[in-house]
């Protein structure tokens, strides 16, 4: 097994530590642990290591499924490697949706063939015969992020019920990444995956919608025989969830009314005004519905790299394109507290003046 250096996460590795202002990160300013019980008592095993019976029911019931259809995890990140430890080997392929969070293509390319099916600027919609026609006899998995990162777009309910179908008739499974979903609008959102039928697997966690990555909570849902797999896979891993993930996940989960739209509205409010940025600069994005923005670079940069490693001299951490792909391109993390995000857009429209001025 082979794994690609995961080139998000090394150029944020090499400059979020020492930067000013990150706008680098993908997540929802995170809450203060004093909202919190954060004491779980005893600091044992979580037993049994699938997760609490009683609060994977509660989730299960989001995907109209049963408590053993959902193994928690230690963040999103741990149930996509499940999943795809779940439902690849050597002799399988999988469709990987991209440009996307990169675990999403190689993971799966780690340990099967993998066709890459392309969104397209500049609104990023999935064409669902493009997936139709990377499908190959070996198929087994289907991997989808909604809403995406890096560009913020919701594929709609009839393009993921069509991508669903075509899995379904591979007989392969269709993983979506659903880490996004909590802060998309109740009235935007799209139902999830593992609530479409027997082959449908659905990722989630708290890191993005509830503003908690620290807590490492997450999980997968999906047909059983999946999920034990993931689970057989676990007992390797992580063997449980941690003692106090789990306790405070517990907690968020509970208020999710009061956590999510507290979230909801500041990443609305903040993309409200990355919007007045991208007009008065004269970039352009898609309109997006997580809390990542996938903006043009300004013309007086050569690539979403040059025009990263100038922001990186001015104190701002942002993602450059090529860590997706798309070196045209820049990811800019909105979910960042305002006074953080107030004051990357007044560096970068410092940077961008004087170099419009010279
Ligand atoms: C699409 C996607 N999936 C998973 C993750 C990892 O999430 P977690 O912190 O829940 O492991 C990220 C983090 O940026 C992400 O963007």
């Amino acid at each position: 097994m082979d794994i690609e250096p995961f080139a998000l996460e090394r150029w944020l590795a090499d400059y979020e530590h020492e930067a000013e202002v990150n706008l680098g990160d993908s997540g929802v300013r995170p809450l203060e642990a004093d909202r919190f019980d954060t004491d779980p008592g005893t600091l044992g095993y979580v037993v049994p290591t699938n997760g609490d019976p009683d609060l994977r029911a509660t989730v299960a019931d989001r995907y109209d499924r049963e408590a053993d259809e959902v193994l928690f995890t230690c963040g999103t990140q741990e149930a996509n490697l499940l999943t795809v430890l779940a439902t690849l080997d050597s002799d399988s392929h999988a469709v990987c949706v991209t440009p996307t969070y990169q675990s999403l293509h190689s993971l799966p390319q780690a340990v099967a063939d993998v066709t890459r099916v392309g969104l397209a600027a500049p609104d990023w919609a999935l064409d669902p015969d493009a997936v139709a026609d990377a499908i190959e006899p070996n198929t087994d998995l289907v991997v989808l992020n909604n809403p995406n990162n890096p560009t913020g777009r919701i594929h709609p309910q009839e393009t993921v019920e069509a991508v669903y179908d075509l899995a379904a008739a591979a007989d392969a499974y269709l993983l979506s990444d659903e880490v996004y979903r909590p802060l998309a609008a109740p009235e935007e959102r799209v139902p999830p995956v593992a609530s479409m039928g027997p082959h449908g697997i659905s990722t989630c966690g708290l890191s993005k919608g509830w503003g908690l990555p620290g807590l490492r909570f997450g999980w997968l849902a999906g047909p059983e025989e999946v999920v034990s797999a993931a689970w057989g896979w676990k007992d390797y891993t992580t063997v449980s969830p941690s003692a106090f993930g789990q306790h405070v996940a517990r907690q968020a989960i509970g208020r999710e009314d009061e956590l999510l739209a507290e979230n909801r509205d500041h990443v609305r409010r903040n993309r409200d005004r990355l919007g007045e940025f991208v007009a008065e600069y004269g970039l352009d994005w898609h309109l997006p519905k997580g809390a990542t923005a996938f903006l043009t670079v300004p013309e007086e940069f050569e690539s979403g790299e040059a025009f990263a490693r100038a922001l990186v001299e001015e104190g701002v951490v942002v993602a450059p394109g090529e860590t997706f792909g798309r070196p045209g391109y820049v990811r800019i993390g909105f979910g960042a507290g305002r006074s953080t995000l107030e004051d990357g857009l007044a560096r970068m429209a410092e940077l961008i003046g004087a170099r419009r001025e010279s």
